[in-house]
């Protein structure tokens, strides 16, 4: 289980998270949803101490993150996949390479990280590709190498910052069915931040919206679905928010 116990963070003046608490469960595909600049990706970065609580804690099955050693961290990291939102493969590296690159300083004897990096790429459906360099993938397939990479290390939970943006609708709804294939055959436990609403609801077994630095409303799709929060309501429908003048008053020579 994943704990944010009262996380706040600031950069200069810019205070970003402020008294962010959620509950991850085990074994469920948790969708944290909040808009550009929100946070979301802080959040994450916080769970593999790539960034420090000013305030609070992130405790990662019992263990609080920040109050880790080097060497305990880097197990941490080791159960941790991390699906970048910017795919960050090696250029010059093939996609084998850099799926590879990720299993090395790991005690697996060369047969298996080759099976590894074959069952990976299995499961995203890359069976071929494994030679190609990442210039020769569309942005689809790079997401798709970016998730292989987390899943060859076998993780107990896989972090997917902002998987479907940027992507056309078909290959949005291809990484959508991955990670819930990806979350049946391995069992990891999911974290995806988006503000894709169709993917949120595709994949969440529980969904949060971080809003103002803190979770606004945390509870299963349905309850999410249902809300009557009109911060939550407002994302989950796309709705502007407009100023309600510019919506009702006819402009100059457009009234009767
Ligand atoms: N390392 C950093 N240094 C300074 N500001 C940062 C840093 N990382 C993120 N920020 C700021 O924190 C805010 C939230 O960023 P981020 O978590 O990336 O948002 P998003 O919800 O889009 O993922 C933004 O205003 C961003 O500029
Ligand atoms: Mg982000």
């Amino acid at each position: 289980m994943i704990l944010f116990e009262g996380v706040s963070k600031a950069f200069g003046s810019n205070q970003v998270l402020d008294g962010f608490s959620l509950e991850i469960p085990h074994g469920q595909t948790t969708v944290i949803l909040g808009y550009s600049g929100s946070g979301k990706s802080v959040a994450l970065k916080h769970i593999v101490g790539l960034l420090t609580p000013d305030e609070g804690r992130v405790v990662v099955d019992g263990s609080v993150v920040h109050e880790l050693k080097r060497d305990e961290l880097a197990e941490l990291r080791r159960s941790i996949g991390y699906v970048f939102q910017f795919a960050a493969l090696f250029d010059s590296m093939t996609v084998e390479e850099n799926i590879r690159l990720g299993l090395a300083r790991r005690d697996l004897s060369p047969a298996e990280i080759e099976e590894r990096i074959v069952e990976s790429l299995r499961l995203v459906e890359l069976d071929d590709a494994g030679r190609l360099l990442p210039a020769e993938l569309s942005g689809g397939m790079r997401k798709r190498v970016g998730i292989a990479r987390a899943i060859a290390l076998r993780p107990r939970y896989i972090l997917y910052d902002e998987p479907t943006t940027g992507l056309d609708p078909v290959t949005a709804a291809l990484i959508d069915h991955l990670m819930i294939r990806v979350r049946q055959e391995s069992g990891a436990t999911g974290v995806v931040v988006t503000h894709d609403m169709r993917s949120a609801y595709s994949v969440a077994d529980r969904i949060a919206m971080l809003y103002d630095g803190a979770i606004r409303q945390a509870g299963s799709v349905e309850e999410i679905r249902a809300t009557r929060d009109p911060v939550v309501r407002q994302f989950i429908e796309g709705r502007p928010n407009l100023p309600s003048a510019t919506v009702s008053a006819p402009g100059p020579g457009v009234g009767p």
